[in-house]
């Protein structure tokens, strides 16, 4: 009979026993187990083509980025199962023009069910133990570990080696050392992140967390902040140079040399005094301000190239004692209030001539 007749035929017996259309109906498995895995191996083969990560940058990298191969070779064949099922349903099974009946009443099919969720259970019980082994090695310590203090804050990153005694305002880490990363924050939560190097932590008032990481690739890696912590979130970016260990050595002597007898700094080869351009953008500032010759554009705080009739001394106020004089327009405790700890004497000044000079 064709199919109008076995529509009319329905209408008159009522509702079928079982869907009159798939009865005795052989369904195309092998096609579609055949056409399953000809698109799983294709699909596996696009997502181990695609780069995912940036280069590798720490000993981790390779651990997590297998891990990501394995994960993404697993999910391929179960997505294309799914989607083949649904799209072969979907094209067959679909309703007539005209016909407003309802479906079959099927109740379910108790060995189908107990295979759906069996395998899918130990897939992801295999998956979570491999991903924990994975885990555990790459947080053991490590031997010969420095830490790391790191410190976010709207919008910037203050690192902290308490082995070297040294507080600096840039992320430089020796090839080949562990490192103890200890994360904190003085403000909102931030999160701390080296694409090259993989792990991730938020930074968490009240909390110290944790990464270990052991860089072994020398360059210059971005750290990105990656919670959403205010309107200069996207601006809340630095480098983490990755050196030989004599030229760490040779930062860390340059680094006390400058905050202590406030000497020129001598790693930037400045010979008068500290370049406060430089300090404009490792600060933080740039992240709040627009200042045209700094190629600051954020907007979270007053331009400093139109301050309009300003002198010295309200510049410098407006930096170690930022709620004295809010400017029109803008709320006060947004400025952090601690730049008179953290700058120099020789840095502030340095900083005040700058925005002063900027005014023209
Ligand atoms: Cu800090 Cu986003």
């Amino acid at each position: 009979m064709d199919e109008r007749e076995r529509v009319q035929d329905d209408e008159a017996k009522g509702p079928p026993e079982t869907d009159p259309r798939i009865a005795g109906e052989k369904h195309p498995v092998a096609k579609m187990i055949g056409i399953g895995v000809l698109a799983s191996l294709v699909g596996i083969a696009i997502t181990l083509w695609i780069d995912w990560f940036p280069e590798a940058g720490s000993t981790s990298a390779n651990k997590i980025d297998t891990l990501y191969d394995v994960l993404l070779i697993c999910s391929v064949p179960v997505f294309v199962l799914v989607m083949t099922v649904a799209i072969y349903s979907v094209v067959r099974f679909r309703a007539k023009p005209g016909d407003l009946g309802d479906g079959a009443p099927i109740h379910g099919n108790t060995r189908l069910e107990v295979i759906w969720v069996t395998i899918p259970f130990l897939m992801v019980t295999a998956l979570a133990i491999y991903g924990w082994i994975t885990l555990d090695d790459i947080e053991a310590k490590q031997p010969n570990e420095m830490v790391v203090n790191v410190t976010g804050q709207q919008f910037t990153w203050t690192f902290q080696y308490p082995s070297e005694k040294l507080d600096a305002k840039e992320l430089v880490l020796p090839v080949d050392r562990p490192v103890d990363f200890r994360i904190h924050t003085k403000d909102v939560i931030h999160s701390f992140w080296v694409p090259q190097f993989r792990l991730k932590s938020d930074a968490v008032p009240g909390l110290t967390t944790t990464v270990r990481v052991t860089p072994d690739r020398e360059g210059n890696f971005e750290v990105v902040c990656t919670e959403l912590c205010g309107l200069g979130h996207s601006t809340m970016r630095q480098f983490a140079s990755v050196v030989s260990a004599g030229e760490f050595r040779s930062w860390v002597a340059d680094q006390k040399k400058a905050a202590g007898g406030g000497a020129p700094a001598g790693g930037g080869g400045q010979a008068s005094g500290p370049d406060a351009a430089a300090l404009f953008t490792s600060n933080g500032c740039s992240g709040c301000h627009t200042l045209a010759e700094a190629g600051a554009t954020a907007k979270v705080g007053p331009d400093l190239g139109k301050l309009g009739k300003v002198n010295a001394a309200f510049i410098r106020t407006s930096i170690v004692d930022p709620n004295a004089d809010v400017t029109k327009g803008y709320k006060p405790n947004i400025m952090p209030q601690d730049f008179k700890d953290k700058l120099s004497k020789e840095e502030l000044d340095a900083l005040v001539k700058y925005l002063l000079k900027a005014q023209g």
